[in-house]
């Protein structure tokens, strides 16, 4: 395995995702973890990352000593190759010759990064984000690849099985980045890639069995990805110790809550507790229309609800839950200062921390592309592993306004036609979400021979990968005005169709 030390880069975990893909596990620590568990993880090589700091400045950021000491395979990138060069001797200056974005490196010399991807003599393109330079390397190094704005490109200390790049290798920009990295990570550093999602499931089984022994698991099923894989791995590995609880707080898509008791019940076997809680929210989000009220009321009742199910149940030993390893990554401050963070958990349901049950998350070490394919190799129905993220609060923050089941029940249809038409196009996996919004004005129209007054839906689709930034998605006008016309004609309640054209930022995904 590789372990990535983080120096506070922004694309620090493309890094991972390309080691990843090679088919080695790795995991990504701020560059502040100390020699003893660096040495105790035992890595077969490490990659130090790039990071927004200059190692010109007094207090920058350094490499702890144990990564030049242990004997292992080391690639420094970027920031991550200027300290590499600093803490061994070279010297690093500013440039006034700044790089961003596209460039080109002239490959000088062959080394191990290069085989079978780059020959000397070729010109190649890169992606460059720097401001200083190497400007004189630390004794055993050699230069393999040069920019204009960069003589230090690529370098390489074939000796110790060192090496430096300046630009990215993670980002897509650099064409051949991956195949880089991965002669890094397969050619030096010897690993095999066998860490495939097939064995990443016999492993997480046995931790499994071995963390809970007999004990009673419970675990929130939301209708979502993580927490629906999270259930059937851990139902694979312990079986009837586990309940699921799946409270219907009755603001879910049209249809949804059957689909996911029918999947769970009768296609995994697995014990559902399934708690009809509609009348309870609903009744309680009579009068709200602050969307941070409506949050705070669904969030409070859920925990009570879902603490009532599992009182029945006698309670339990352990509290599953789906968090993903980007929940859990240690992040360096965006200065690459000292400080370190731990990025705030996004529980299941918003389960409170002080629910007395030990946590079992078999998903912590996975990225959500990751946990899709873990779904699929369970064998997993794509419609649940390749589902869209969908709210917590579900469709009460979709309804600016009051929140009445009469309008969930028009939204639910509205919504339904607007994802079955997504779907018959081909266009749901291009899509980071969908859905329609039940806006909180009327308008006049006009059908047949009457005057209509009624409600105004928007659609919203998005095209984001982490969902930080968010593009629209571009429907052709025959797509939108077919979806409209059917909408219109369907739902009674809605006679006016918008498309929501807001790029995040400055808008958000949802409308609340
Ligand atoms: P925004 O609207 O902030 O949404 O651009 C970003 C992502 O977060 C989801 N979202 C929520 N998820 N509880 C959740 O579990 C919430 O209160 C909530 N609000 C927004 C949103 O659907 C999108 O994927």
């Amino acid at each position: 395995r590789i372990l990535i030390l983080d120096f506070g880069s922004q694309v620090t975990q493309l890094i991972a995702r390309r080691v990843r893909e090679s088919g080695v596990y790795c995991e990504v620590w701020p560059f502040t973890a100390t020699d003893d568990r660096i040495r105790g993880f035992a890595p077969k090589g490490i990659i130090l990352s790039g990071g927004p700091a200059s190692t010109v400045d007094e207090g920058s950021p350094r490499a702890v000593e144990a990564v030049f000491s242990m004997g292992v395979p080391l690639l420094g990138i970027c920031y991550g190759q200027q300290t590499m060069c600093m803490q061994l001797g070279g010297l690093v200056e500013k440039s006034d010759h700044q790089e961003y974005g596209r460039a080109y490196v002239e490959v000088r010399e062959d080394c191990a990064l290069t085989r079978d991807v780059w020959s000397s003599g070729a010109r190649e393109q890169v992606w460059m984000s720097h401001g200083d330079r190497v400007a004189k390397l630390p004794e055993g190094f050699r230069i393999v690849a040069v920019s204009e704005g960069a003589p230090n490109a690529m370098i390489a200390d074939d000796a110790r099985h060192f090496y430096g790049i300046q630009f990215h290798p993670e980002v897509v920009h650099t064409p051949h980045g991956a195949q880089l990295l991965r002669n890094f990570t397969h050619g030096v550093c010897g690993c095999t890639g066998d860490w495939t999602m097939a064995a990443f499931r016999a492993e997480a089984i046995q931790r499994i069995r071995a963390q809970v022994g007999d004990g009673k698991v419970i675990c929130g099923l939301s209708g979502g990805v993580d927490s629906s894989v999270a259930a059937v791995l851990i139902h694979e590995a312990i079986g009837d110790q586990l309940t699921c609880i799946y409270v219907d707080h009755g603001v879910m898509r049209g249809g949804e809550t059957e689909q996911v008791v029918r999947t769970f019940r009768d296609r995994f076997n697995i014990t559902l507790v399934h708690r009809d809680a509609s009348d309870l929210f609903l009744g309680q989000l009579e009068g709200v229309t602050d969307p941070e009220r409506k949050r705070k009321t669904i969030g409070r009742l859920f925990i009570e609800v879902f603490e009532e199910e599992q009182a029945k149940l006698g309670g339990a030993d352990f509290l599953a839950q789906g968090t993903l390893y980007p929940d859990v990554i240690e992040s360096v401050s965006a200065t690459g200062g000292p400080s370190v963070t731990i990025k705030s958990h996004h529980n299941v349901g918003g389960l409170p921390e002080n629910m007395r049950m030990k946590l079992v998350e078999p998903l912590r070490d996975l990225f959500k592309d990751e946990v899709r394919e873990l779904g699929r190799e369970l064998g997993m129905p794509e419609e649940i592993v390749g589902r869209h993220p969908f709210p917590g609060p579900g469709l009460a923050i979709r309804i600016p306004g009051e929140v009445t089941r009469e309008r969930v029940q028009i939204l639910q249809k509205a919504d339904a036609i607007y994802l079955e038409e997504i779907r018959a196009a081909g266009l749901y996996d291009a899509i980071w979400q969908a859905f329609a919004v039940l806006l909180p004005v009327r308008s006049v129209g006009v059908m047949g021979d009457g005057r209509t007054y009624e409600s105004v839906c928007a659609l919203r689709a998005v095209t984001s990968t982490d969902g930080m930034t968010a593009d629209v998605y571009p429907f052709t006008m025959e797509f939108l005005t077919r979806v409209s016309a059917r909408i219109v004609n369907e739902v009674r309640g809605i006679n006016r169709v918008t498309y929501d054209i807001t790029s995040k930022p400055p808008g958000t995904i949802e409308w609340e």
